[in-house]
């Protein structure tokens, strides 16, 4: 081979190398092209470096220059693409049509969240508007305001928590109740959702936070008929067809009280565990409003008469569920809420 034959024939690797080299698509591409130009067996610069043999001696030199070039350069540009081929699939894989869907994680309200919503929105249609008042409160609306005796056990610092400087955290809503009477004139109908605080244990069945939600109607002319047809209107509304029983309690901010049943959901009244086998879960304290509270609040209790309750969601939300222990309501385990999310 002349020396002429070779240098062309070099230049053909270089040019068919590098156009090999910087094309290719991807790992399988360039390899191909590896082993057709930088093979050991049959490649071209392996094939070039044989040809050297046969150059005339004189001419040994240059070709073996341009021989060491073109090796160097097709090694250089086989080298730059093998990063960049690397990331990029041999071929676009197909997309398989029998696997499963990624399950998508959805939030959920919280099984008590959903209790209140629904309460309001029941007590909404009948013509009530949503109140709040602070979770820090004074011993008077607490407690005075609401015909507590000074000695009477609530106010005890076993139930009560206190906080430093004289104040309390409230220990349940009614507080609101009087809020309300001093800000607004009658008639008044107002529902009163919080969180409420008492010094208990915590354990299956007491939490020391809790969930209350408050109602009262207060305007002239208003009875104890009026407390029954609503509370049983919204029984219906939140538990179905099901029946209710009133039974006379005690609360020193009504007169007279009562607590409301409804017959327990789980059995259909025939008693089980969610009900403890009475037929019948209690769902609310209530009463007429004391004359004591109102004029308390500045209310003439000759004009106005009322009637109030306090719930507790949460007992709502447990038997709904047949929630065996309360505590799982505050552990935030999706587990859990997932199961009863809707
Ligand atoms: N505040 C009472 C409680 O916490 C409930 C209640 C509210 C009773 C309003 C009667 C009227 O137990």
């Amino acid at each position: 081979m002349t020396l002429q034959e070779y240098l062309a024939e070099a230049d053909a690797i270089e040019r068919d190398g590098l156009a090999a080299f910087n094309g290719a698509a991807n790992a399988d591409a360039l390899e191909a092209a590896r082993i057709a130009l930088l093979g050991d067996r049959q490649g071209r610069i392996k094939a070039l470096q044989e040809g050297l043999r046969s150059i005339p001696s004189a001419d040994k030199p240059a070709a073996g220059k341009r021989f060491n070039e073109v090796r160097t350069r097709l090694t250089a540009a086989h080298g730059a693409r093998v990063g960049a081929v690397a990331a990029r699939p041999a071929s676009p894989a197909p997309d398989d049509l029998s696997l499963p869907p990624r399950r998508r994680w959805h939030g959920a309200k919280h099984p008590v969240t959903r209790v209140v919503e629904e309460i309001e929105a029941v007590f909404r249609e009948l013509g009530f508007t949503i109140a709040q008042g602070p979770e820090a409160e004074s011993e008077w609306y607490n407690f005075g305001a609401l015909n507590f005796p000074p000695n009477h056990p609530a106010v005890d610092a076993h139930d009560t928590l206190y906080l430093e400087g004289g104040g309390l955290l409230r220990t349940h809503t009614s507080p609101v109740q009087v809020r309300t009477l001093q800000r607004y004139a009658p008639p008044i109908r107002v529902l009163i959702p919080g969180t409420v605080y008492r010094r208990d244990f915590f354990d299956a069945s007491h939490a020391p936070a809790f969930h209350q939600i408050e109602g009262l109607c207060v305007d002239e002319g208003i009875s104890f008929v009026d407390l029954k047809a609503t509370l049983n209107r919204f029984a219906e509304r939140l538990f179905g067809a099901a029946r209710t029983r009133f039974r006379p309690s005690y609360f020193p901010f009504t007169e007279p009280s009562a607590e409301m049943d409804v017959q327990c959901g789980v059995c259909g009244g025939s008693g089980c565990a969610v009900c403890k086998g009475t037929g019948w879960i209690e769902i609310l304290g209530s009463g007429m409003v004391h004359p004591a509270v109102l004029e308390a609040a500045g209310v003439d209790s000759e004009r106005y008469t009322g009637w109030a309750f306090g719930m507790g969601p949460s007992r709502i939300a447990i038997s709904r569920h047949a929630i065996p222990d309360i505590r799982i309501l505050y552990d935030s385990d999706v587990r859990f809420l997932e199961q009863i999310a809707e």
